[in-house]
C-alpha cells in the first residue's frame, strides 16, 4: 500500500491502471484486440469525432453518451472481429456505431440496440433515421430477452441503465462471454460494477483486459473487455502473430 502523500502524486489514470492489473491479473497492453490500436488512425477522417458532435449536441450529452475515446476503440474493434452480430445494451451513439459498421463492412452483420428505456429508445430511432442508417432491432431489454436470448453475440457492449440495472444485466452478458461473446462493460469506474463484474468474471473463470489505455475519459470513465480463455487463444492467433 502506498502511503496517503505519495499516492496523491500519481495521477489517477496511473493509479487506475494498477487497481486493475491488480484485481485482473492481465497486462492491458497484452490485449489482443489492443495490438496494433491508434485511436488517430482509426478517426484519421474525424468522422467519428464529427458524428459525436453531432450526437451529443442534438440527441444526448457527451457524459451520458458513450465516449469518443470508447467509440474509437470500438470501431477498430469491430474492424478486428467483423462481427455476424453485434448487440449494444443502452442505445444511443454505440447503436449508430455499430450500425454504420454493419451498413459498410461488406459481410451480413445483424445488430441489436436494446434499451431499458422506450424513450431513448426513441431518440436513437431518431439519430438514426438522420443518418440515414437501419432502425430495425431497436428493442425494449425485456423484449430482446424474451424473444433473442438464445443469440449469442460476437460483440457486446454493455453500457444499460444506472449501476443496479448493469449489475443485475451482468450475468445474461457474462455468460454469453463463457459462449465466445466479446464484451465491452462499461463504466468500470464505478466501484459497485466493478466489483460485481470482477466477481462473475471469476466465476466464471473469464479473461479480462483493462481499457483504461485506449477508453479512459475526461469524466473518469474507463471500459472493460471480457472473453473466454478459448476466444482468447483464438484473437492472440489472429491478431498478435
Ligand atoms: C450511458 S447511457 C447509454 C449510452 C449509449 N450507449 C450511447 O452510446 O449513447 C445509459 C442509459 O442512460 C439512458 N440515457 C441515454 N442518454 C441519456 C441522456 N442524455 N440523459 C439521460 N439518460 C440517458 C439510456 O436509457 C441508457 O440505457
Amino acid at each position: 500500500m502506498l502511503p496517503k502523500f505519495i499516492k496523491s502524486m500519481v495521477p489517477l489514470k496511473a493509479r487506475v491502471r494498477y487497481n486493475n492489473w491488480k484485481v485482473l491479473g492481465t497486462d492491458a497492453g497484452k490485449n489482443p484486440l489492443m495490438f496494433g490500436y491508434n485511436a488517430a488512425q482509426t478517426d484519421r477522417d474525424r468522422a467519428i469525432q464529427s458524428q459525436f458532435e453531432t450526437y451529443t449536441t442534438t440527441i444526448s450529452t457527451p457524459v451520458a453518451a458513450v465516449s469518443l475515446e470508447l467509440a474509437r476503440f470500438l470501431v477498430a474493434a469491430l474492424h478486428k472481429l467483423q462481427p455476424r452480430v453485434a448487440v449494444d445494451l443502452g442505445s444511443g451513439f454505440s447503436s449508430y456505431l455499430l450500425r454504420n459498421y454493419a451498413a459498410q463492412c461488406g459481410h451480413p452483420c445483424v445488430v441489436y440496440s436494446c434499451d431499458d428505456d422506450a424513450h431513448w429508445l426513441q431518440r436513437t430511432a431518431d439519430f438514426l433515421t438522420e443518418k440515414k442508417l437501419s432502425s430495425d432491432n431497436l428493442l425494449l431489454w425485456d423484449d430482446f430477452c424474451q424473444h433473442h436470448a438464445h443469440i449469442v453475440p460476437d460483440i457486446l457492449l454493455h453500457d444499460m441503465g444506472n449501476s443496479v440495472r448493469r449489475i443485475s444485466e451482468l450475468p445474461r452478458v457474462l455468460d454469453w462471454c463463457s459462449k465466445g461473446c466479446v464484451a465491452i462493460l462499461d463504466d468500470m469506474q464505478k466501484p459497485a460494477v466493478r466489483e460485481a463484474a470482477l466477481a462473475g468474471i471469476k466465476q466464471r473463470n473469464l479473461v479480462a483486459y483493462d481499457l483504461s489505455l485506449a477508453t479512459y475519459d475526461s469524466y473518469n470513465r474507463f471500459s472493460w473487455m471480457v472473453f473466454s480463455q478459448d476466444k482468447e487463444r483464438e484473437l492472440a492467433r489472429k491478431f498478435t502473430s
